[in-house]
């Protein structure tokens, strides 16, 4: 495989970038577990792959290993940590480095009461030192990237300076990579689902910290689509972020490898070869026998691998027949496929 090492837009790259997280996967509660990140690999290379949010208390109380444990073809990968107490990060995002993650990521983003109740997530945005706090322990814990991934604005805050403070606090404790869910979380009256689609976007906040930060990375995610609007973006920053759209479309990403990490080799597989390369991985996860892991608890990250081609309503239907999936036979990716094929 040949990487070109040259930016493909025009943000000059500055110190710090990592051109690898270019693109990347949003960090996805129930969505981005390990099997769908091995399904996204199959489908791009390079695009970089979060957890979804693990919490100290996950790591410090609970099972480590079924919250850390990974497949080795998932690399690039990033676990997101949940919490606000610098030991208990610190603790964790070791956990992480041992377990082989390449970057640690601090969710200062979600706005779900429960998290608000364990005082972390979006609501750390009101205490950027503490914050900055808990990124010093983490970089001290660690000799991997330690990042942050933070909203613009909570509750009613409208102005730049708040988010350009935050970042110019944490910064000083070492932190050097933003990803920028470009809209504010408003942490009471709305659900964490509307958290995602009422409150604005503004990425110009985004655009606006990368100018006043030339040396940081900056990310932007929220609502983005195409690859047209990737474009514009990175014109104006170093990476963007997906998350909806990478789950609902996944196929979106196929022409990830090539166009925006210049990997001149990369094969871009068809949809029925990333089923192909799927099969035995569902196979051998199933045949682990691990308690309360079922056919559909990998398929049902596929549903959307269709999304755009005409039957593409039909494949879904043959993954959700219950029944079918209850005999736990990974080719039935082939006969939805099939389907497909006698629709279109
Ligand atoms: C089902 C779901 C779960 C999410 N869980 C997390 C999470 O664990 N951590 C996090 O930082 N953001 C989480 N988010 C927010 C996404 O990472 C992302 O910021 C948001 O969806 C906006 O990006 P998008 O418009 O591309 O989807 C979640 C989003 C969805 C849809």
């Amino acid at each position: 495989m040949t990487i070109i090492d040259q930016p493909t837009t025009d943000t000059a790259a500055a110190p710090g970038v990592k051109p690898g997280r270019r693109l990347s996967v949003a960090p996805m509660m129930d969505w981005t577990d390990r099997h769908c990140r091995v399904f996204h690999r199959h489908i791009s290379r390079h695009t970089w792959l979060y957890t979804e949010m693990v919490t100290t208390g996950a790591l410090v109380y609970g099972d480590v290993e079924r919250h850390l444990r990974f497949n080795e073809e998932e690399h690039p990968v990033a676990l997101q940590l949940g919490g606000s107490d610098p030991t208990d990060l610190a603790t964790s995002a070791r956990l992480g480095e041992k377990w082989g993650y390449d970057e640690i990521n601090l969710n200062c983003g979600c706005p779900s009461e429960r998290v608000q109740k364990g005082a972390f997530g979006a609501c750390l945005m009101a205490e950027p030192q503490l914050v900055a706090d808990c990124v010093k322990a983490m970089r001290d814990a660690v000799s991997i990237d330690v990042t942050v991934k933070h909203r613009i604005g909570i509750d009613q805050t409208e102005s730049y300076d708040f988010v350009r403070d935050f970042v110019g606090t944490v910064a000083d404790a070492g932190c050097k990579t933003f990803i920028v869910h470009a809209r504010n979380a408003i942490l009471k009256g709305l659900s964490p689902k509307e958290n995602r689609e009422v409150p604005p976007l503004k990425y110009d906040f985004a655009y606006r910290l990368k100018r006043e930060f030339p040396d940081f990375e900056i990310i932007i995610n929220g609502g983005i689509k195409t690859e047209a609007e990737i474009d514009e973006h990175l014109r104006h920053i170093d990476g963007v972020m997906l998350g909806r759209e990478a789950y609902h479309n996944p196929f979106v990403m196929a022409t990830f490898d090539q166009r925006y990490y210049g990997d001149a080799d990369a094969v871009v597989k068809s949809r029925e070869q990333v089923i192909e390369a799927m099969i035995p991985y569902i196979r051998a996860q199933l045949a682990l026998g691990e308690k309360g892991l079922k056919l559909n608890s990998i398929t049902r990250h596929m549903l959307g691998l269709m999304t755009g081609l005409p039957g593409a309503r039909q494949f879904r239907q043959v993954l959700s027949d219950s029944k079918k999936l209850a005999a736990g036979d990974a080719n039935l990716l082939l006969e939805a496929a099939a389907r497909l094929r006698t629709t279109a």
